[in-house]
């Protein structure tokens, strides 16, 4: 495991920018994983102005995202869907049907995780995986648990997220119960994965990840057991390993 450490958010957001740059450039045509939340808003912002700049191309890549709420209109500018054209897809070259995310308004549930899984596999699997970490160690959606799930699966937010999240909604209520999200599973068969972390918030999280037992109850602790995992973090969210 890499740890970079910077200075703070827009530092963090340009150097995880530039490994996924380099990502492209060796591989063209590479599967990207991507990730919501304000965590990689600044790295999606350094890739579009990458993208200006003539520097990578996206035509050739794939992306598939990492989670979508359940039962939330796509149409809604809190659905992951509407996040990731926001952000990013709106502003770069890529080609729409190849971004891919979980379908959280399909009929049977159970069979989207297993189509958004296997598509996964069809696409030979994911080249570079983006991560954000939660205040409890969460990744994607999976929240502490008693069990790593080895692939996408529909799980019930806890309580602590839900809180986290209301921020972007119009009161805790509105925030939907529950998300498809790439397993553990999933994520671990990422071939890099990428994680960003900014923030004293997000210290604890960060150190239980990186330093403590490797366990379901600290989902982000199962990357200790990655081969190739880059963690790009500032100094705020590395305070608590640093001491
Ligand atoms: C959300 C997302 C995660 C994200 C996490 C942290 O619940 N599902 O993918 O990493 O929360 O979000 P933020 O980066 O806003 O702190």
């Amino acid at each position: 495991m890499r740890v970079i450490i910077t200075k703070d958010y827009d530092e963090m957001s340009k150097v995880a920018a530039n490994i996924i740059a380099a990502q492209m450039i060796l591989k063209p045509n590479s599967v990207l994983g991507l990730a919501t939340g304000s965590s990689p808003i600044g790295t999606y912002k350094e890739l579009i102005k990458k993208n200006e700049a003539g520097d990578i191309d996206f035509s050739d890549i794939t992306t598939v995202n990492l989670d979508e709420y359940k039962d939330l209109p796509i149409t809604h500018d809190q659905s992951y869907y509407y996040f990731m054209n926001d952000y990013l897809f709106n502003h770069v070259n890529i080609n729409k049907e190849r971004t891919n995310l979980p379908n959280g308004n399909a009929e049977d549930i159970d069979a989207e995780c297993a189509r958004y899984e296997a598509l996964i596999k069809e696409l030979g699997g994911i080249d570079l995986q983006l991560l954000g970490l939660g205040h409890n160690g969460h990744v994607g959606f999976n929240e502490p648990s008693d069990c790593f799930a080895k692939s996408t699966y529909c799980v019930t937010l806890t309580e602590r997220t839900i809180d986290a999240n209301k921020r972007f909604f119009e009161s805790a209520d509105a925030v939907p119960r529950q998300a498809i999200t790439m397993g553990s599973g999933s994520i671990m068969s990422a071939k890099k994965i990428l994680l960003v972390v900014s923030g004293a918030d997000k210290a604890d999280a960060l150190k239980k990840s990186l330093t403590g037992p490797i366990t379901p109850n600290v989902p982000g602790s199962i990357l200790q057991l990655h081969p190739d995992v880059t963690v790009v973090c500032d100094e705020a969210a590395y305070s608590k390993i640093a001491v």
